[in-house]
C-alpha cells in the first residue's frame, strides 16, 4: 500500500479566489478531496500539508521518511529559489513529483527555472488542478513498480 505525502506551498490555500485566470475556479479543498478519492481508488493512503512557510515544508519533507513512500509537491514560488527545500530533496531521496497548475514556462522569465526540479523524478506543468491527479497516479504506479 503506497502511502504518499501531498505538500502545497505559500498561497496556494488561496486556490479559487486567487488569480482565478491562471489558477481556475477549484478550491485548494476540491483538489485534496479528489486527489483522497483517487487514493482510495488506488488502496493507498495520502497526507495533505499546505504551508505558506519555508520552514514547515522542509519538516514536513524531513518528517516523510520512513512514513511516506513518496511525495507531491506545488513548491508555489519556493520553487523558483528554495535551494533549502532543494536540499531537503536531496537529503531524504524520496520519490517526488512537482506539479504546477500554470504553464510557468508561458509566463514571467523567474518562473521558467526551477531550483527543485533536478532532484525530482520529474514535473507535471500547465494542466491546472487535474495536474495533481496525472501526478499522484504518476507516483503510485512509480513506488509501486519499485
Ligand atoms: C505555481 C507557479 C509558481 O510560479 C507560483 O509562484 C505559484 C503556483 C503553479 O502551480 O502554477 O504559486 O507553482
Amino acid at each position: 500500500m503506497a502511502s504518499v505525502l501531498v505538500l502545497n506551498g505559500p498561497n496556494l490555500n488561496l486556490l479559487g479566489l486567487r488569480e482565478p485566470g491562471v489558477y481556475g475556479s477549484e478550491t485548494l479543498e476540491d483538489v485534496v478531496t479528489n486527489l483522497r478519492k483517487v487514493m482510495q481508488e488506488l488502496g493507498g493512503e495520502l497526507e495533505h500539508i499546505q504551508s505558506n512557510h519555508e520552514g514547515v515544508l522542509i519538516d514536513a519533507i524531513h518528517r516523510a521518511k520512513g512514513v511516506h513512500d513518496g511525495i507531491l509537491i506545488n513548491p508555489g514560488a519556493f520553487t523558483h529559489y528554495s535551494y533549502a527545500i532543494r536540499d531537503a530533496f536531496a537529503s531524504v531521496a524520496l520519490p517526488t513529483i512537482e506539479v504546477h497548475i500554470s504553464n510557468v514556462h508561458a509566463r514571467e522569465e523567474f518562473r521558467h527555472q526551477s531550483v527543485i526540479a533536478p532532484v525530482v523524478v520529474g514535473q507535471v506543468v500547465g494542466l491546472g488542478t487535474d495536474g495533481y491527479e496525472w501526478a499522484l497516479r504518476a507516483l503510485v504506479r512509480k513506488i509501486e513498480k519499485k
